[in-house]
């Protein structure tokens, strides 16, 4: 293929990406962002592939496994496994950095095509995109491990985790000197070797340290490192589209970190560096405390509540995704409305286990998108609130975020649902949300819980109604 049409289509693959970007800023016009997106993919896949002169057979081979692979886990993984398949796949662009980087260094032909100054820079492009590579590869594994619940949500709080943490920088930076130097005599396997694995162990600390209510944190600035792994992928490779693609993502994932970050009222910097916010048994971290006695409702008080309201407003937490309740939500909510009840829901920026979670799982249930409102826009309105329907939230609608400075939660700006009328909270038992703390909410006086599975409370609430 001549040089000419593979930039012109690399040229219209990157502007498909950006505008799959624009797209999926807003409910709306998210399907058509996920169509470009693909649209984009399709393309980048067919030119790169017809622009490959050789081991044709070999990248056939590769492309049918991990296709074949990727099918199978996209029909089976559930709406609540999510969040652990995007940090398993971060793992993968991270790992593929770290492999593009080991085989361009080992590249025969590396000395004859790049001497002095261009051999140093394409060096230090090998050496970051090992680097920026093995930081997301290790760290997304331990990030699936603790999404999935395979391994402890705390954090790990080493002392000296700071020092740990410079010396690891510092040794990464001596390594590379190293490795420069070592490289253009033909050495330097060594350097990068030792720093593939200062940099494995770098990301596992990472992601130990942080824990609890600030992992969206992790779950987007994974994301936006394996974008910048890509991103110096395309950089050892020559290949512009990849560069493109890769930065798209790594700014995009930095842009949400940020979003995620001031959501829940933390420093970026402090989350990374670890456990910021988490206390070692504050007051309101125990279970255990007595706060009273809680009051429980059965479905047909909750239908006569909710039927005789004139403004309702429902807050879907991460058990509405894990009893797939969205389906019959939606169904109440016609039955509410054909009743002349105003019904909103009210989405908190962390709920559930991934960024927009509530918002994809209503979209899937096709709540219309006009009632469905951000905390910021409607958090000023629940004084006006009739009901509230908690379904299966726990942490967003925490008043101890607010009230108790000692609270791992401290500071996270949440629903502020007990200011209405009636709060009803729906969920299984007395258990803790992710965070593992206490929720004061339960027995305030105006709150009314409704036990059981999120999707079988609510079909007896609508056969009620
Ligand atoms: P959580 O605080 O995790 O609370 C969920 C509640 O749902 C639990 O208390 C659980 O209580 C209940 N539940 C579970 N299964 C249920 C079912 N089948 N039916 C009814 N209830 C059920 O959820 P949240 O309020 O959505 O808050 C999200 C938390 O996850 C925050 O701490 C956030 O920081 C964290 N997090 C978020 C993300 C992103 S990006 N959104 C990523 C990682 C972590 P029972 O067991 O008693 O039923």
């Amino acid at each position: 293929m001549s040089e000419g049409i593979v930039t012109a289509s690399y040229i219209g693959a990157t502007v498909l990406f950006i505008l799959a970007l624009g797209g999926l800023s807003n409910q709306e016009t998210s399907r058509r962002g996920v169509m470009y997106g693909m649209a984009g993919m399709a393309i980048a896949l067919i030119v790169t592939m017809a622009s490959v002169t050789a081991n044709m057979g070999i990248l056939i081979g590769g492309l049918v496994i991990g296709g074949a692979i990727g099918v199978v886990l996209a029909k089976r993984v559930q709406m609540t496994e999510m969040p652990e398949l995007v940090a398993i796949l971060h793992s993968l662009v991270g790992m593929a950095a770290v492999l593009v980087g080991f085989a361009n260094f080992m590249d025969p032909g590396r000395l004859e095509h790049y001497a002095g100054v261009e051999l140093t820079i394409h060096d230090i492009e090998t050496y970051l995109g090992i680097l920026i590579g093995a930081i997301t590869f290790s760290g997304s594994v331990i990030a699936f491990g603790k999404l999935s619940g395979k391994m402890s949500g705390n954090p790990l709080m080493i002392p000296g985790r700071h020092f740990i943490n410079l010396g690891l920088l510092l040794g990464s930076i001596y390594l590379c000197m190293m490795f420069v130097d070592q490289s253009a005599a033909g050495g330097g396997f060594m350097p990068l070797l030792i720093m593939t694995g200062i940099a494995l162990l770098f990301g596992i600390h990472m992601v130990m340290a942080i824990g609890g209510a600030d992992m969206p944190v992790v779950v987007s600035m994974l994301n936006s490192y394996s974008g910048w792994a890509a991103s110096a992928t395309g950089f050892m490779l020559n290949n512009d589209l990849l560069i493109v693609t890769g930065a798209l993502v790594g700014s995009s994932g930095a842009i949400l970190s940020y979003i995620m970050c001031r959501a829940m009222n933390r420093k970026f910097i402090s989350v990374i560096a670890g456990g910021f916010g988490t206390t070692t048994g504050g007051s309101s971290a125990g279970a255990d405390v007595d706060q009273g006695e809680v009051v429980a409702l059965e479905a047909p008080e909750v239908a006569s509540l909710l039927a005789e309201a004139k403004e309702v407003m429902i807050i879907p937490g991460y058990g509405m995704a894990v009893a797939q309740a969205q389906h019959i939500v939606c169904e109440i909510t016609k039955a509410l409305k054909a009743k002349k009840v105003n019904v909103r829901f009210g989405i908190h920026p962390v709920a559930g286990r991934m960024p927009g979670h509530m918002n994809v799982l209503l979209a899937e249930a096709r709540v219309p998108y006009d009632i469905v409102y951000e905390m910021e826009e409607i958090n000023d309105d629940f004084p006006n609130i009739d009901v509230s329907v908690v379904i299966g939230a726990n942490d967003i609608v925490n008043p101890s975020a607010l009230t108790d400075p000692d609270s791992p939660i401290a500071g996270m700006p949440v629903l502020e649902c007990w200011k209405g009328t009636t709060t009803i909270v729906l969920k299984r038992g007395m258990a803790t949300g992710y965070a593992g703390v206490q929720n004061p909410l339960f027995f305030e006086d105006n709150t009314r819980m409704l036990f059981g599975d999120a999707r079988a409370s609510l079909d007896a609430v609508f056969k009620n109604l």
